[in-house]
């Protein structure tokens, strides 16, 4: 083995410190704590544990936080009435829903109808505009896990070529606008690329984000490449990571595990992203903010 192991646990950790430090000065300045609000449609177990582990998180760190869970059968109409109920709610900083949802829901009309000062999943039209544009708002919080994994890794971004497999619109593309902005070169490669491995080796840093367990191998790396793993893909041998680490590991220059690598930021930048939109609704600077 020669990569790094970039460590998400502790990176997630230094994250949540940081928050928990916001929380107490917001409370502080403001008298509430930043309040979340976690909707589940249904009772898929995946979506209990995370909603559970957000909820805990939030909780952790000293916010209100609340969790709707609606039955399967949930309509559009009353899933719309409850956000339009948080939206008003002045103690409700963040809002999200959990994803997927029943195939009655519409997953596009539930993030327009969540507020975009809200959206703390940053998976609304306006924070995605928003995202594109460079302008403040709700980054989705998996990708920004991604850009703070690597500046803890100490992975040079500036000229790199970072190649995103996958392109999502919770991981992919605002993963690419993250990734441009801090001046890296930027291919989004997907199913349909041509010679997917030859690109992966052109690769100084390359984000796996596909949903397929072990698809990246050993041979598709660059040596000393830094290779971020988004995979969660429960397997018949347990969690598998899009990455096939052991083979990978050997070539690359940092690596992320799974689980422990990615997973546990993503919940440390929802909370960041709560005491980000508590600020900005509250008027307060935010520039003391964890953001990049
Ligand atoms: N399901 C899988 N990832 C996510 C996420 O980041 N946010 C929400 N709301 N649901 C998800």
């Amino acid at each position: 083995m020669s990569a790094t192991i970039i460590d998400g646990k502790a990176v997630a950790a230094q994250v949540r410190a940081e928050v928990a430090r916001g929380v107490a000065a917001f409370v502080a300045g403001s008298g509430r704590a930043p309040g979340l609000v976690g909707i589940q449609v249904g009772d898929d177990p995946a979506s209990e544990l995370y909603q559970a582990g957000k909820a805990r998180a939030a909780h952790e760190v000293g916010m209100v936080s609340r969790r709707i869970t609606l039955r399967e059968a949930t309509s559009q109409a009353e899933l719309d009435a409850i956000i339009d109920e948080l939206n008003a709610d002045d103690g409700v900083d963040g809002v999200l829903v959990q994803l997927p949802v029943p195939a009655q829901l519409s997953e596009p009309l539930i993030a327009s109808r969540i507020h975009p000062d809200k959206d703390v999943d940053g998976f609304s039209p306006i924070s995605l505009g928003r995202l594109m544009r460079g302008e403040p708002g709700n980054v989705p919080c998996t990708p920004q896990g991604v850009m703070r994994l690597l500046g803890e890794g100490g992975v040079p971004l500036e000229g790199a070529h970072a190649v995103v497999v996958g392109r999502s619109l919770i991981v992919g593309k605002p993963q690419s606008m993250l990734l441009l902005s801090a001046n890296c070169t930027v291919t989004i490669a997907h199913s349909r690329t041509r010679d997917l491995p030859a690109l992966c080796r052109d690769a100084d840093i390359l984000v796996a984000a596909v949903g397929r367990p072990e698809m990246i191998r050993g041979d598709w790396i660059r040596p000393g490449a830094a290779v971020i793993d988004v995979g969660i893909n429960r397997t018949a041998d347990g969690l598998r990571g899009d990455v096939a680490f052991d083979e990978v590991a050997a070539v690359a220059g940092w690596i992320t595990p799974v689980p422990g690598g990615v997973g546990p930021t993503t919940i440390a930048y929802l909370l960041a992203n709560t005491l980000e939109a508590a600020r900005r609704r509250s008027g307060a600077d935010s520039s003391q903010g964890v953001r990049l």
